[in-house]
C-alpha cells in the first residue's frame, strides 16, 4: 500500500523477506539473546527471548519503554503457553476459539514459570498470546522459546503495521526485521484480563468485546470504565501518538488540517475505509496516521468513527492519539 507521491520509504538493508532461511537465521539470534521484528496478524512486534531478563531489557531500552510497562509472551501453542500461565476453564474456551489470533490472555504465573520476571514488570500474572501470522508462528517455534514482544515501535508513538515502519524508528537498535507485508488486522490484540473474577477487559482489540462475552457467556467488566489506577499499563492516556495534533469527530478539516475520512466523504487526504468497513478502517490507521503526520500540515483531523465492534479498538487508539501531550508517559 503506497498513500500517494513522496510517501513511500526507501528500503532498509536491515528488513529481510521471511523465507524460511531468514527465519532460521532470526530464530538463531533470538536464541542467542538477540532482537527480532517480526510480523503478526495485528502490528509488527519487537521480539526477544521471554525466558532472558538480559534480552527483555534489551527490548525495553530498544523501544526506550518505561519499565513498568510488562510485555507478552508470544507461544506457538496452547502446550507452550500452558507451560507459562495457570489456565482456567475461561481460558481454555477462549484460547480454543480465538488462538491463534489477537487475544491476549492475562493469566496466573505458574510457579515454575520459566518467563522473566522482568517481562511481567513484577506483577504475579504473565500476558499470553498466540498470534495467527505464520511467519509470528515459525519463529516462535525456530527461536525454541516464547517471545515477549511489544509492538516494535519506539515508547509512545504509533504502532508498526508494516516492516519499513519498524526500520524507521529501530534501525541500528535491534538485529533485523523480517518483511511479512502489511498487518492484516492493523490494531493491536485484545488483553483480557483472567487472573481475577470477573475478567476484566484492560486493552480493546482485534477481538471484540462482544465476541468475548458470546463465547464466555457472562459479561465482562470494561476496566476503561473503572477510574482506578490503571491496572494494564498500556492504558497511560497519550500512548500512541503522531507528532502533529489530533482532532477526533470532524465534520471537516480546517485549515492546514489533513481530513482522514471515514465513510462516504470528498474533501479527505486519506480515508479508514470509503465502504465505512471497520475492518478495512483498523487495517489502514495506523499506517494512514503516520502518512498524514507530516510538518506540512498542522494537524490531523478525524471523522467519526461509530463506537461498536472494531471501532471501540479504533477509537480508543484514536482517543490516545489525540490526548493531550502533557500526559505522555
Ligand atoms: O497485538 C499485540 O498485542 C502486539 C503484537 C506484537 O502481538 N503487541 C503489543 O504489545 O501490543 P504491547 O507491549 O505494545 O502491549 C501489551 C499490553 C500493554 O498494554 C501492557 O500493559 C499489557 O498488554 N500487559 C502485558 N502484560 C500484562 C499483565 N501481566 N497484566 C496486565 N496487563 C498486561
Ligand atoms: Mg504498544
Amino acid at each position: 500500500m503506497n498513500y500517494g507521491p513522496g510517501m513511500s520509504q526507501p528500503a532498509s538493508a536491515m528488513i529481510l523477506s521471511a523465507d524460511p532461511a531468514a527465519i532460521a537465521r532470526a530464530g538463531r539470534v533470538l536464541a542467542e539473546g538477540g532482537l527480532v521484528a517480526f510480523p503478526t496478524e495485528t502490528v509488527y512486534g519487537l521480539g526477544g527471548d521471554a525466558t532472558s531478563d538480559a534480552a527483555v531489557a534489551a527490548i525495553f531500552k530498544a523501544k526506550g519503554r518505561p519499565s513498568f510497562n510488562p510485555l507478552i509472551a508470544h507461544v506457538s501453542g496452547l502446550d507452550q503457553a500452558a507451560a507459562l500461565v495457570e489456565f482456567n476453564g475461561d481460558a481454555h474456551r477462549l484460547a480454543e476459539r480465538f488462538w491463534p489470533g489477537p487475544l491476549t490472555l492475562v493469566l496466573k504465573r505458574r510457579p515454575d514459570s520459566p518467563v522473566s520476571l522482568l517481562a511481567s514488570a513484577g506483577l504475579d500474572s504473565v500476558a499470553v498470546r498466540m498470534p495467527d501470522h505464520p511467519v509470528a508462528l515459525a519463529l516462535i517455534r525456530a527461536a525454541g522459546r516464547p517471545l515477549a514482544a511489544p509492538s516494535a515501535n519506539r515508547s509512545g508513538r504509533v504502532s508498526p503495521t508494516r516492516a519499513e515502519h519498524v526500520a524507521q524508528c529501530l534501525e541500528g537498535r535491534i538485529a533485523m526485521v523480517l518483511d511479512g507485508g502489511p498487518c492484516r488486522v492493523g490494531v493491536e490484540s485484545t488483553v483480557l484480563d483472567l487472573s481475577e473474577q470477573p475478567p476484566t477487559l484492560l486493552r480493546p482489540g482485534g477481538v471484540t468485546a462482544e465476541e468475548l462475552e458470546a463465547v464466555l457467556g457472562h459479561p465482562i467488566r470494561r476496566a476503561l470504565e473503572t477510574p482506578d489506577a490503571p491496572r494494564s499499563p498500556g492504558q497511560l492516556e497519550s500512548h500512541y501518538a503522531p507528532a502533529l495534533p489530533v482532532r477526533l469527530d470532524a465534520a471537516g478539516a480546517e485549515p492546514g488540517e489533513a481530513l482522514l475520512g471515514f465513510g462516504p466523504a470528498s474533501d479527505c487526504v486519506l480515508n479508514l475505509s470509503p465502504k465505512g468497513d471497520l475492518s478495512e478502517a483498523a487495517a489502514h490507521l495506523f499506517a494512514m496516521l503516520r502518512a498524514l503526520d507530516r510538518p506540512d500540515y498542522r494537524g490531523i483531523a478525524v471523522m467519526p468513527i461509530p463506537e461498536k465492534g472494531l471501532g471501540l479498538a479504533i477509537n480508543d487508539r484514536l482517543r490516545r492519539a489525540a490526548a493531550p501531550r502533557d500526559k505522555q508517559k
